[in-house]
């Protein structure tokens, strides 16, 4: 009851800015110095068990479910399960197989959305073992999974999830380093995952330092109708994540693609009145983006990217520069500049930042 916002004009604000901290209480205790894995007491799993997974099946809702999609690559990356991710409620209604050697992880800040519980719930009935990845403490989702693992961000009170989003992320990574130590993630990768998680917060805090440049670029995409949003594999999530934020609060229309489908139909509407938000990880798709957005500056769509190197000025001036981590981790630092993107072009347009219309931060509902 005494969290306000004391210090940002709304908890949006804050909470973007909260969430050095929040990373960090998601990792305090969890990383093993010694054998370079992650300890994670609430999962109930044990080593042998987690050793027969077959599968990892990630469910939830809206941004819930896009922090799924960046966990499954993290554990197929690092754990090498085969894992994706699948929105809560297209999960249930499909009457799906139940396998008894998949681990199925629900993902939910409130822990109460009602088609997570019910996709949970019909897990359950059907033999199935699920994770919660939650924020909120003994919430419905957290009591009916097998296990799981706390976010421990705090307090979320704006609409829009920016730092559980983020925590969740992280959740993610120290599961699947979880697993990857158990099954094949040698000691080095290990050790290399658990020092670029440590180096997370104060990552964050570089990024956050730059909001003044981004709150710029912000108030120019404001203008547009809105905004195509592009990423290919690891940047692809984060680009549906931006696309979110810029839809739920800043009521523009934002679409996002993997990259490499704009030539499958969606550069028709590429020109100078739809600018493109480019995710840009430095990996090695880096040239393919690149020539994807030499294609878009060929036919005068305007390009805003948020990447560790500063593309050809040719491409775009417009560019958020990120740290940059390890590859596997460099997706939960290039979503955070979209989240203040989102919030200044609110901002710029004046629409009410913590509760935007037609929405409730916990849709506990069919
Ligand atoms: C996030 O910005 C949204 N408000 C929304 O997509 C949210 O993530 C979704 O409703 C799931 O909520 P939960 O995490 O509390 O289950």
């Amino acid at each position: 009851a005494s969290y306000d916002h004391t210090g940002h004009e709304h908890f949006m604000a804050k909470e973007i800015h909260e969430q050095p901290e929040a990373v960090e209480r998601a990792l305090r205790g969890r990383l093993d110095p010694r054998f370079h894995t992650a300890h994670l007491g609430g999962l109930n799993l044990e080593p042998r068990e987690a050793r027969a997974i077959r599968r990892v099946k990630i469910i939830g809702c809206g941004s819930a479910y896009y922090s799924g999609q960046i966990g499954a690559q993290l554990i197929e990356e690092l754990a090498r399960i085969p894992a994706d991710a699948e929105p809560a409620s297209e999960f249930r209604y499909r009457n799906p197989v139940v396998e008894p050697d998949t681990l199925y992880v629900a993902v939910s800040q409130s822990g109460e959305t009602y088609d997570t519980l019910a996709a949970v719930q019909e897990l359950r009935r059907k033999g199935g073992r699920v994770l919660g990845l939650v924020n909120v403490v003994g919430s419905a989702i957290a009591r009916e999974c097998d296990g799981g693992i706390y976010l421990h961000a705090g307090p979320e009170i704006s609409v829009a999830s920016t730092k559980t989003f983020t925590s969740t992320c992280v959740a993610f990574a120290l599961l699947a380093l979880h697993l990857g130590r158990i099954r094949d993630l040698s000691p080095s990768d290990g050790r290399r995952i658990a020092a670029g998680l440590r180096a997370l917060p104060g990552q964050i805090r570089e990024i956050l330092a730059r909001e003044e440049h981004i709150a710029s670029l912000a108030q120019e995409l404001s203008r547009s109708p809105g905004a195509f949003f592009i990423g290919r594999v690891r940047g692809y999530p984060v680009a549906r994540e931006g696309a979110q934020k810029l839809k739920e609060i800043a009521y523009l229309h934002a679409e996002a693609y993997p990259a490499s489908e704009l030539k499958h139909g969606p550069l028709a509407l590429v020109g100078p009145d739809l600018p493109t938000v480019a995710v840009l990880p430095d990996d090695d798709l880096a040239g393919k983006n690149l020539a994807t957005l030499g294609e878009i500056r060929a036919r005068r769509g305007p390009v805003v990217a948020v990447a560790h190197t500063a593309p050809d000025p040719k491409i775009t001036e417009n560019v958020v520069l990120v740290p940059k981590n390890e590859p596997e981790l460099d997706p939960i630092l290039l979503g955070v500049p979209l989240q203040l993107l989102a919030y200044h072009a609110a901002i710029a347009l004046g629409h009410d930042i913590d509760k935007p219309r037609n929405l409730a931060k916990s849709v506990t509902v069919e």
